[in-house]
């Protein structure tokens, strides 16, 4: 008997549990967001503005490991579905507008051209599903089209070029390898449309203003768009037409500071005794090269507190929340391999008019 009613506890406990199961996951896939509570199912749209982008592959391999763990904690199930945009906006944006179609509980996106957010928010909030923007940073207008529902996570690109320029104005010979009196350089840009790009070119050479070093680019920024093939080509010319002039390699990311790296070797100069070359993101082919004094510097481009912002946002989102405007993950100077180490931070956050007001302050002060 008592066997009995220890089988019929059980199997009524296991209905009540398959039925919860149930209606968790209706709710689940409903666009307004479930309860999160155990059980529930999450499909989650992921739009890469390319696959083929060192820094954006540690950043989608973490967000894909950091939603397996969020899953494994909570009894939910995350279904990330993640789109390479081949650097093409029509490509993504047809991405996207899949999955709006198919229903999606949360959009990130790593936009190809940020200019798109304003479309994209338009035709996510039709369909009631909220959008969280990750690495390249749309216009302020934009995330007021939809407050809440709509963030960006990022890293506030003007303080990774301070510090390139910090890094260099720490050297002995402050940049100026020659001892004339004014550092040349060249900068490595990455994406025109891109506001990493924009501001580390700005922002890594004001630093040299600001520690009241006098300095003189050689060329115009040449453009190389984040890839160490093509930084390695354009460092290379310009090795050739400067020659020893050449002091400082500013590169707007690490990829194209590797780049530029071999091209110096090829060229016989030697890093750190008679050029310097900074970069940013800290991948591991930077930290390889730092660690055998190749490299003078690097920013580390926190990949891992980004990609566990973003996705908890939009745990929060998807379980009906609102969430603020911004979230900023700090740089961090890497000048040795303890720098770049990664550790859990809380992202500060942001409104519309702290930032409108920041950045108003910033270009006036440029
Ligand atoms: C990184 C680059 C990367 C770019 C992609 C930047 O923040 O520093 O390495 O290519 O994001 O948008």
């Amino acid at each position: 008997m008592k066997k009995v009613l220890k089988f019929l506890a059980i199997a009524f406990v296991g209905l009540v549990l398959v039925a919860c199961g149930q209606a968790a996951q209706n709710s689940g896939s409903d666009s307004d967001g479930g309860s999160g509570g155990t059980g529930e199912t999450f499909e989650v749209g992921v739009a890469i503005y390319q696959f083929n982008d060192n820094f954006m592959t540690l950043y989608r391999e973490e967000l894909d490991a950091y939603f397996k763990k969020l899953g494994e904690e909570t009894g939910n199930t995350y279904n990330l579905d993640i789109q390479d945009g081949k650097q093409d906006q029509a490509t993504q944006t047809e991405q996207i507008n899949n999955f709006i179609a198919q229903g999606k509980d949360i959009i990130l996106a790593n936009l190809v051209d940020p200019t798109a957010a304003g479309t994209i928010i338009n035709s996510a909030k039709a369909a009631n599903i909220p959008v969280v923007f990750i690495n390249r940073e749309p216009e302020v207008a934009e995330l007021e089209i939809w407050p809440g529902k709509t963030a960006y996570v990022g890293a506030d690109a003007t303080q990774s070029g301070t510090y390139q320029g910090e890094i260099i104005a720490a050297t002995d010979s402050k940049g100026d390898i020659n001892g004339d009196g004014t550092v040349t350089y060249i900068t490595l840009f990455g994406d025109p449309a891109n506001v990493d790009a924009q501001q580390r070119t700005t922002y890594s050479v004001k630093a040299l203003d600001d520690a009241g070093i006098k300095r003189e680019a050689l060329a115009e920024p040449y453009l190389a768009n984040w890839d160490t093939a093509k930084g390695q080509e354009v460092t290379a010319a310009a090795l050739e037409q400067f020659g020893d002039k050449l002091e400082v390699v500013f590169a707007n990311n690490d990829g194209m500071a590797v780049g530029a790296v071999t091209a110096i070797k090829a060229a016989g100069r030697t890093v750190g005794k008679d050029i310097l070359v900074v970069g940013v993101d800290a991948i591991p082919d930077a930290m390889e090269l730092l660690g055998k004094g190749e490299l003078t510097g690097t920013v580390l481009n926190d990949h891992f507190n980004q990609s566990h912002t973003a996705a908890n946002i939009a745990v929060e989102l998807m379980s009906g929340k609102d969430v603020s405007p911004y979230y900023w993950v700090n740089y961090v100077k890497v000048t040795k391999a303890e720098d770049a180490e990664l550790k859990e931070a809380e992202a500060r956050k942001e409104t519309i008019d702290e930032i409108k007001e920041r950045y108003a302050k910033r270009d006036a002060d440029k």
